[in-house]
């Protein structure tokens, strides 16, 4: 079961413009919502292969998504050429990254996604390889600390966060998603029309540096084009700010790729309205010339 909404979906579609018989990539599967769509538009005789670094999102849509045109693997989508050079596949016709994380990750409480949750603070999206959150809390030098949340975060509190972890850390180890949550409101003073938890930004900027999220995003941006035939399509939706500039300048700097969407398309009054989620995606495509 997942209860992940896919954003973007009739957008997404419009711009890979998928084809019966053609080969194409969900770099970023999670459950698979954007694949279903896809598979539909390629059969008879297409392939699609669905990647994703979480083994969890991986085994559980694999048990829905069941086409035997379908082929389903954990990894990383920087290593996508490599994983496509070994099932005989050089080119492909279109590539999906939908950046970020799912819902299903979000609802798990025992991976530390969502703030509310007593889970461990873990935030890796593999949690077989990397340091989790909780390491970084724990074990950063203040100035490293509030450098990352200022870095990935973009958040002005950085420092006076930072000071308040390595104080609470020094009588009682940060091991729950709460626990942090409620660190980092206590630094942030209340507004009246604040939108968004204060502790956003701050799991925002471990999450990006648990999974080293830029560093992948950007590798992918380099060899993704390299993967599409001509007249290929390039699909990526971004959630913030430093995700969308990474894209944008990689499309923009790349000669071999046209980009088709201006300005990154954005989702409709319809589409907030029944998937808030949607509300800070940004999608953009390029072609391959
Ligand atoms: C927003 S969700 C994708 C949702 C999917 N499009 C759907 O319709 O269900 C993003 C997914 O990307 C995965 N992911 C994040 N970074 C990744 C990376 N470097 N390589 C592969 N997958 C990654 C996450 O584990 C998550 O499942």
């Amino acid at each position: 079961m997942t209860i992940h909404i896919p954003v973007l979906p009739i957008e997404v579609l419009e711009g890979m413009n998928p084809q019966p018989g053609d080969l194409v990539v969900d770099g970023t599967l999670g459950g698979g919502g954007h694949s279903i769509e896809l598979l539909k538009r390629i059969s008879p005789g297409g392939r699609l292969f669905g990647f994703d670094r979480d083994p969890a999102a991986v085994e559980e849509t694999s048990g829905r998504i069941t086409e035997e045109n379908a082929t389903l693997i954990v990894s990383n989508y920087a290593d996508i050429p490599e994983q496509l050079n070994q099932l005989g596949v050089e080119s492909v016709q279109s590539i999906l990254l939908d950046l970020g994380l799912s819902s299903d990750q979000l609802a798990d409480r025992d991976r530390g996604f969502s703030f509310q949750s007593d889970g461990p603070l873990d935030l890796r999206f593999n949690p077989l390889g990397g340091e989790s959150a909780a390491r970084l809390v724990n074990g950063l030098s203040e100035k490293r600390l509030a450098n990352l949340i200022y870095e990935f975060g973009e958040e002005r509190l950085s420092r006076r966060i930072a000071r308040k972890i390595v104080r609470i850390r020094h009588d009682e180890k940060i091991e729950t998603a709460s626990q942090l949550a409620r660190i980092v409101r206590s630094c942030v003073p209340r507004t009246k029309n604040q939108t968004i938890d204060p502790a956003t930004r701050t799991f925002q900027a471990l999450r990006i540096a648990v999974n080293e999220e830029l560093k992948w995003l950007t590798i992918a941006m380099k060899r993704m084009p390299k993967l599409l035939t001509p007249g290929g399509r390039l699909a990526v939706i971004s959630f913030h700010s430093l995700e969308d500039r990474i894209v944008k300048q990689a499309l923009n700097a790349n000669e071999q790729m046209k980009v088709l969407t201006r300005k990154p398309l954005q989702a409709s009054e319809t589409e907030l309205a029944a998937n808030p989620r949607s509300r800070s995606a940004k999608l953009r495509v390029a072609e391959k010339l």
